[in-house]
């Protein structure tokens, strides 16, 4: 018997390695190398035996490229179609990642039940009557969508010869196996294989394909980071599962831009497109507590709007206690520096201890004057309203300073129905005709004035 080709790959990354080695020496990490077997026949197109494409594609001129077959098809989802930046793209990769239970599947059986195109969904989860069970709570009229239950990709892929649907969704990535990989479903190489052959198909014949991919538990798509790279767009589902709202949220979009948000509330009868964001902060909204205050924060290129608390109390011991939990705690103190001299507060008797809610770490030096709000607030003992939020840094000599994407977190805060935004003076806005009140401020002792 001919020996088995096996390689390495580090689970986390994905770099491949010709021997077993304890840490990964691209991503660092330790014991993440683990062997699988490789097994590839000459051909392992997915059209595979069939035909042999030998097409060769030549230079053109950038105005020579037609686009006219690039329409987006509309999938009927407002939100869905926003966060993809219009729709979907012929030929397109779309992966949608999210944690177990988030409803990953629901949304995409909803949009494959309400698109007016020929759709197969094929799962390798779950059975045809669980299918159908959840097809039936969501929206029993359809006659365009098939389901497939199966996780062979080549008998996928005679499925779609004989069926030609418009669009194929896949749940999941991770449950697919190709022949010409000889490692279980899931493993670093099935994965690779099975998108390397979907990308085939989608461009070859230019269907849109949507993947449906699991998360670690450290919130990464499972598998290798190769594998965002390969697809044309990386959606990302998130929201608690003990709440009812969700947020679509795109990481990466070849076709759009990445700022577009999706929000969707999540019924007994499916997913709600949730068109008039404000009714979620209208819903939630309670008594109004002093101490808390919203920053308009970026994480990487996404915006996040923060909830930072703060509770300031007489001091009991001779030495006041600061604490921070999710900001940095020298930070802290050079803030409350900053409030003491500029603002007159006595700070120095008094307990501070600073909470962002969430269990989140913020980086962002946005999130300044939030913190410096919520400490005046909790200090005064006065609520802020509710929908003000905040998102400027602060400067040792008490000057309220700009900062990057003014106009995004602006924008996001106007999604996300807030009344009125604090920023720098000193930002360049150029935004026009915004419902949200751009509140600028100069100095830290504005502030004061404005919510005490
Ligand atoms: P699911 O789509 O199975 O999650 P994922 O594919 O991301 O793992 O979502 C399952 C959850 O959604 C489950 O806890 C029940 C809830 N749900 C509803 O509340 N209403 C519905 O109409 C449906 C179909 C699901
Ligand atoms: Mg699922």
């Amino acid at each position: 018997m001919a020996k088995l080709k096996t390689t390495f790959f580090c689970q986390n990354c994905g770099s491949q390695y010709s021997k077993w080695q304890g840490q990964c020496t691209a991503c660092k990490e330790w014991n993440t190398i683990t062997e699988e077997v490789i097994q590839k026949p000459e051909k392992s197109d997915w059209k595979a035996a069939a035909t042999s494409s030998k097409r060769i594609s030549k230079p053109l001129k950038i105005n020579e490229i037609d686009t006219s077959q690039e329409a987006r098809l509309n999938t009927v989802d407002e939100e869905f179609n926003r966060v993809l930046g219009g729709g979907l793209v012929p030929g397109s990769l779309t992966l949608l990642g999210g944690e177990p239970g988030i409803g990953k599947s629901t949304l995409l059986l909803q949009i494959s039940l309400k698109l007016p195109f020929k759709t197969l969904y094929v799962s390798g989860e779950e059975s045809m009557k669980q299918i159908k069970m959840r097809a039936e709570r969501i929206n029993p009229n359809t006659n365009n969508c098939y389901i497939l239950t199966e996780t062979k990709t080549q008998n996928i892929f005679k499925q779609i010869t004989d069926l030609e649907p418009d669009i194929v969704v896949i749940d999941s990535i991770q449950t697919l196996h190709s022949d010409y990989i000889e490692s279980s479903a899931g493993s670093i190489s099935q994965i690779k294989e099975c998108t390397t052959e979907l990308i085939k198909f989608a461009k070859e014949t230019s269907t849109p394909v949507i993947l449906i991919g699991h998360i670690t538990k450290d919130g990464h798509i499972a598998g290798p980071k190769i594998l965002e790279h390969m697809v044309d767009t990386v959606l990302q589902f998130e929201g608690d599962r003990n709440h009812v709202f969700r947020i679509l949220r795109s990481n990466k979009n070849r076709f759009g831009s990445t700022n577009e948000l999706g929000i969707y509330e999540m019924q007994g009868s499916g997913l709600r497109e949730v068109s008039n964001p404000s009714e979620i902060l209208i819903s939630q909204k309670d008594d109004e507590l002093s101490g808390n205050a919203i920053a308009a924060t970026l994480e990487g290129m996404r915006p996040l709007m923060i909830e930072v608390q703060a509770l300031v109390s007489t001091a009991v011991y001779g030495t006041p206690q600061r604490s921070a939990t999710g900001f940095n705690a020298k930070r802290l103190n050079m803030l409350l520096a900053v409030l003491e001299k500029r603002a007159g507060f006595r700070l120095g008797a008094k307990d501070v201890f600073l909470n962002i809610t969430g269990g989140i770490t913020v980086d962002d030096p946005a999130i300044d004057l939030a913190v410096v709000a919520s400490i005046l607030s909790s200090n005064e003992d006065i609520a802020l309203q509710k929908d003000f939020c905040f998102a400027a840094e602060i400067g040792l000599s008490g000057e309220v300073r700009p900062v990057q994407r003014v106009e995004q977190r602006i924008l996001e805060a106007e999604k996300l129905g807030f009344s009125t935004i604090f920023v720098s003076k000193y930002n360049k806005i150029s935004l026009k005709n915004t419902v949200i009140k751009i509140q600028l401020i100069s100095k830290i002792e504005d502030i004061i004035d404005l919510i005490c």
